[in-house]
C-alpha cells in the first residue's frame, strides 16, 4: 500500500467494514472524550445513541462563540460533532459535514430528521467526498467562518492538500480549529503503510514540525496549541510495533489573516470583555494564553491580531497598534519536550 488511492481505499475499508462501534479500536487515539467541556457534554443527552455509537474523534474541537456561522466538519463521520455543532450555532447558523465512507455518512444521515425534530430546526447538511478536494463538494472560497476536524487529517495521504483545502474555503479571519494525532517523530514509512496503524490515527499522525511547515507554506507561520492529552497504545502488537513513538491527541487553533512567524512585541494589550457563550469568566486562547474577564494582558503582534481580526473580536478590546516597535515578545513558553512544543513558531 503505497499510492494516496490505496492508502484512502485502506483507511475507507477501516471505518466502513472493520470498525462498527468505539469499543472496536485498540487504542484511546479515537475516542477521548476526557477533554470535553462541561456545557458540551450536557449537549450529548440530545443526540441519537447510534451517532454516539460511532464516534471515533480524538477531542472536542468545538469552539466558542459560534451563532450564526457557518462550519464546516472535515471527516465528520457519524455526525456526532455536527449534531452538537448544530446546536452550538442555532438555528441562524449552518454546518456542513464531508466524509468519503458511505458506511460512516448513512448514519449521520438516517438520524438527520430525528435531530431536526428534536432541535426544533435543520442546519446541518452531509456531503461525500474527500476533503483534499473540497470544490468537487461544491464548497466556494471564503465561505466558511470556522473549519472543525475531529481525528481525521492523520489519515489523509496528502496533508497538505488538505490544509490548502482548508485556507481556501476559510473567509479571511476564520478559524481552523481541529483535534488530531501527533507523533513526537516522523513515522517510518512501512509504518505508514500497515493498515491497522493507519485505521487507529498511529500511522499518519502528524509530526508537529512539520505541520508547522505546511502551515508556513500556505501563509499561517502561527498555529497554536490549545489542548494536548497523551495517547496510551494498550494493545501488545500494536505496542510492539510502534511503541517507540510518543502519540499526543492535540487540539490546535489557527487562523487565515497575516501573521508573523515570530511574536514580537508593539506595546499592545488585550481585555476581554465577556460575553461569550458559556464563557463568563474568562477566554483561553491557547494553553497559555488565558484571558480573565475585565483583565488587561500584554501580547504580542500576532495575538492581538488574532483576537482583533477574527470573530473574537467582538469580546475584545485590543489596545495600542503596530506603529512603535519593543522587539521580540518574551512569550511564556509553549509545553517543554513534549510531541508538540511550538517553541521558536509562536508564543
Ligand atoms: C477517526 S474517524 C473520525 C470521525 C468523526 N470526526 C468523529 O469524530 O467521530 C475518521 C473519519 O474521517 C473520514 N476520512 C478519512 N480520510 C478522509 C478523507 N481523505 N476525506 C474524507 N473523509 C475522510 C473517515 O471516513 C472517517 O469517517
Amino acid at each position: 500500500m503505497s499510492s494516496s488511492i490505496e492508502i484512502s481505499e485502506s483507511v475507507r475499508h477501516y471505518y466502513g467494514q472493520v470498525l462498527q462501534s468505539s469499543q472496536d479500536l485498540k487504542t484511546s487515539a479515537c475516542c477521548s472524550i476526557d477533554a470535553m467541556p462541561d456545557y458540551l457534554k450536557a449537549l450529548l443527552a440530545d443526540l441519537h445513541p447510534e451517532v454516539l455509537e460511532r464516534f471515533y474523534g480524538c477531542g472536542s474541537p468545538l469552539p466558542p462563540a459560534l451563532t450564526g456561522k457557518t462550519v464546516l466538519d472535515l471527516g465528520c463521520g457519524s455526525g456526532r460533532d455536527c449534531y452538537l455543532l448544530s446546536k452550538l450555532v442555532g438555528p441562524s447558523g449552518r454546518v456542513i459535514g464531508v466524509d468519503m465512507t458511505p458506511e460512516q455518512l448513512e448514519v449521520a444521515v438516517r438520524h438527520q430528521a430525528w435531530h431536526a425534530e428534536r432541535f426544533g430546526y435543520a442546519n446541518v447538511e452531509f456531503l461525500h467526498g474527500h476533503i483534499e478536494n473540497l470544490h468537487t463538494v461544491g464548497i466556494a472560497d471564503n465561505s466558511v467562518d470556522v473549519v472543525v476536524s475531529n481525528c481525521v487529517i492523520n489519515l489523509s495521504p496528502d496533508k497538505p492538500g488538505v490544509l490548502a483545502e482548508i485556507f481556501r474555503v476559510l473567509k479571511p479571519g476564520g478559524e481552523l480549529y481541529f483535534s488530531d494525532v501527533f507523533a513526537d517523530r516522523r513515522i517510518a514509512a512501512e509504518l505508514r503503510r500497515d493498515p491497522v496503524l493507519l485505521g487507529e490515527c498511529l500511522g499518519g499522525a502528524l509530526y508537529w514540525e512539520d505541520f508547522r511547515r505546511i502551515l508556513q507554506d500556505l501563509g499561517c507561520p502561527d498555529a497554536r496549541t490549545v489542548k494536548q492529552n497523551p495517547i496510551s497504545i494498550d494493545d501488545p502488537e500494536l505496542f510492539a510495533k510502534i511503541g517507540m513513538v510518543k502519540f499526543n491527541s492535540v487540539t490546535v487553533r489557527a487562523f487565515k489573516m497575516a501573521l508573523e512567524d515570530r511574536c514580537e512585541d508593539f506595546g499592545q494589550v488585550a481585555v476581554y470583555l465577556g460575553g461569550m457563550d458559556r464563557h463568563p469568566h474568562g477566554f483561553d486562547l491557547d494553553d497559555h494564553h488565558h484571558f480573565e474577564t475585565g483583565r488587561p494582558l500584554r501580547v504580542c503582534g500576532n495575538t492581538a491580531d488574532m483576537l482583533a481580526l477574527s470573530r473574537y473580536g467582538a469580546y475584545f478590546q485590543v489596545l495600542g497598534d503596530k506603529s512603535r516597535h519593543f522587539g521580540l515578545f518574551d512569550c511564556a513558553p509553549g509545553p517543554q519536550g513534549s510531541a508538540t512544543s511550538t517553541d521558536g513558531a509562536c508564543c
